[in-house]
């Protein structure tokens, strides 16, 4: 039996081609070796998020851009945590397995109180019970699904970490392996995508280029990118450039090197290698914008796919929930 993966995905705001080359693509390629299982953490994204317009815009585009750049809904599960009832209920059981220090040292909660703190503020100021437990409802999407390995990026080691611990309190508790105890799969991000002004791509940074903006924007982003102030005539080093970087990404190694060997003779000015840079982006992502725009315009068609991964998820989900209340006692 294959072994299995899960991955989350928060839903606030739009993709951007940094999540697409640090988070998307390195998740969707595990599909190949491992049974693999994709969600959108759309409770989560609720702490943060509570206009009903931004939140309901969010789940959908983050699940249509999921589809479009090749989740395929038939050969792997992809569903909505908050579809999945048996999710909340793993959670209110696990926190009698949880100590409130475990949450004391989150990561995120501690980041929040020492900036309230900074700014002279109450140290509980804009803290709801859903960021201090974000961990808890985390080790429950993971947990209830049997998950082996977790995909994540550095930032959320700590969350599977949490996840083992409890995991571990609750089969030390009844001498019996009631819950799968995960393991983090730490992807070396893959490549630290520049964003517009050279900084890492980021939506907290402001300098991210929408993954399935319209192509007139996408354009135009590429064009207001920052660069140093190097005459036309000047050789460049393209591996110092922000620009050839973002270009290596969507260029095949003949592309690559031929427009390296541009820069190096000089005479190719910075907006013609943002001309090319937007070229090759514009060929890989005009086929995936045209799918997303598709689904997207498909309300039904995309309510249908979620719940169809909502019932595939949900036995597995019941199956644990099931296990755990027969060993506390609560059958
Ligand atoms: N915390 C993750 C993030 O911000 C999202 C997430 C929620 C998640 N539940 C998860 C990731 C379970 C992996 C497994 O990116």
């Amino acid at each position: 039996m294959k072994k299995i993966s899960l991955t989350g995905i928060k839903s606030t705001g739009s993709l951007h081609i940094g999540n697409y080359f640090g988070a998307i693509k390195p998740a969707l390629e595990l599909s190949a070796e491992y049974d693999a299982r994709y969600f959108i953490a759309d409770y989560h994204a609720l702490n943060t998020e509570k206009n009903p317009a931004e939140l309901e815009s969010s789940i959908r585009e983050v699940a249509a851009g999921w589809l479009a750049a090749g989740l395929d809904p038939e050969k792997v599960i992809f569903y909505r945590q908050s579809s999945i009832p048996e999710v909340f209920e793993l959670t209110t059981m696990i926190m009698a397995f949880t100590a409130k220090g475990l949450m004391n040292r989150a990561h995120a909660y501690k980041a929040a109180v020492q900036e309230n703190q900074e700014r002279g503020e109450d140290p509980d100021a804009g803290i709801n019970m859903g960021l201090f437990t974000y961990p808890v409802l985390m080790a429950a999407d993971i947990i209830i699904f049997d998950s082996d390995v977790v995909p994540v990026g550095k930032d959320q080691v700590q969350h599977i970490e949490m996840a083992q611990d409890i995991a571990q309190s609750v089969n030390a508790n009844y001498k019996k392996e009631i819950l799968k105890v995960p393991r983090a799969a730490i992807t070396e991000s893959v490549a630290v995508v520049p964003g517009l002004d050279g900084r890492k791509m980021s939506k907290s940074y402001n300098n991210a280029i929408p993954l399935f903006g319209p192509e007139n924007q996408l354009q135009k982003l590429i064009m207001r990118m920052v660069t140093n102030s190097q005459a036309v005539e000047e050789p460049k080093d393209p591996d110092t450039s922000q620009i050839f970087l973002l270009y290596k990404l969507f260029a095949s190694g003949e592309e690559q090197e031929a427009l390296a060997a541009r820069y190096r003779a000089g005479g190719m000015g910075w907006g013609e290698a943002k001309e090319e840079l937007f070229r090759v982006v514009n060929r890989q992502l005009t086929p995936m914008r045209e799918r997303f725009n598709t689904i997207i315009a498909d309300r039904e068609g995309l309510d249908r796919i979620l719940a169809a991964g909502a019932e595939k998820a949900r036995p597995i989900a019941a199956a644990t929930v099931k296990r755990f209340r027969k060993a506390a006692g609560i059958d």
